[in-house]
């Protein structure tokens, strides 16, 4: 049975970490899974993703990045996702279209309903099964990305704590609005519980 999940929450919601232990269960469990990364995940959208996240790109226009973002995400839909999900696949996708609604849409004051339009002509309106939200104050969020020295830090980690608040109230109004396929995480609890509260989801979902 083939599952299209997607992660989402502000910077330093520690998505990436908890679903590594998340991947390691299901695959022990003989799941096969895809896991991959937006924006990237093809040599094409990679190439996209290193103008977008650029910090030298500071003339970048806002709908600019959104389309950039949009063409990114096609790409790794015709190229990665659909084919993975015809064969039956688990596939996992660090942000998708929730990213661009919450930080584009919200944050940036584009609309959710503009860049909503702009996505479902990109995605020929692909939406995931779950949606998980990664919730976290940003304060608690950023201070997680500054301990961790190795990261590298990009364009939009930079942004005022003001417009990371502005990312995560756009989540929040996005759960309300789809909860069907939203499934919110508290991501300030310790890893090794996110991770089980994750695993309990989509097992739920798979019928186990
Ligand atoms: P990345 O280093 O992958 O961040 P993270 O580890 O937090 O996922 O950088 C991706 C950045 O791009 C992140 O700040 C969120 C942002 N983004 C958007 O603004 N819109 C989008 O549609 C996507 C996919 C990401």
């Amino acid at each position: 049975m083939s599952l299209f999940i997607t992660l989402e929450g502000p910077e330093g919601s520690g998505k990436t970490s908890a679903i590594k232990l998340v991947r390691e269960a299901l695959e022990q469990m003989g799941h096969e899974i895809i896991m991959t990364r937006e924006p990237g995940g093809t040599p094409i959208s990679e190439q996209i993703r290193n103008v977008i996240l650029d910090k030298s790109n500071t003339a970048m226009d806002s709908r600019t990045e959104a389309l950039l973002y949009a063409a990114s995400r096609r790409q790794h839909l015709v190229e990665k996702i659909w084919p993975a999900l015809k064969e039956g696949k688990i596939v996992f996708c660090d942000r998708y279209l929730d990213s661009s609604l919450s930080y584009q849409g919200h944050a940036r004051g584009l609309g959710i309903d503009d860049i909503l339009k702009v996505n479902e002509y990109a995605t020929e309106r692909t939406y995931p099964d779950i949606t998980f939200l990664f919730d976290i104050d940003p304060e608690l969020g950023l201070e997680r990305i500054n301990k961790n020295k190795d990261r590298e830090v990009n364009r939009l980690d930079v942004e005022k704590l003001s417009f990371h608040q502005k990312v995560r109230e756009g989540y929040l109004i996005l759960s309300k609005r789809f909860p069907d396929r939203y499934i919110v995480i508290d991501a300030s609890k310790p890893l090794e519980e996110v991770s089980s509260n994750v695993l309990k989801e989509i097992l739920n979902r798979l019928g186990k």
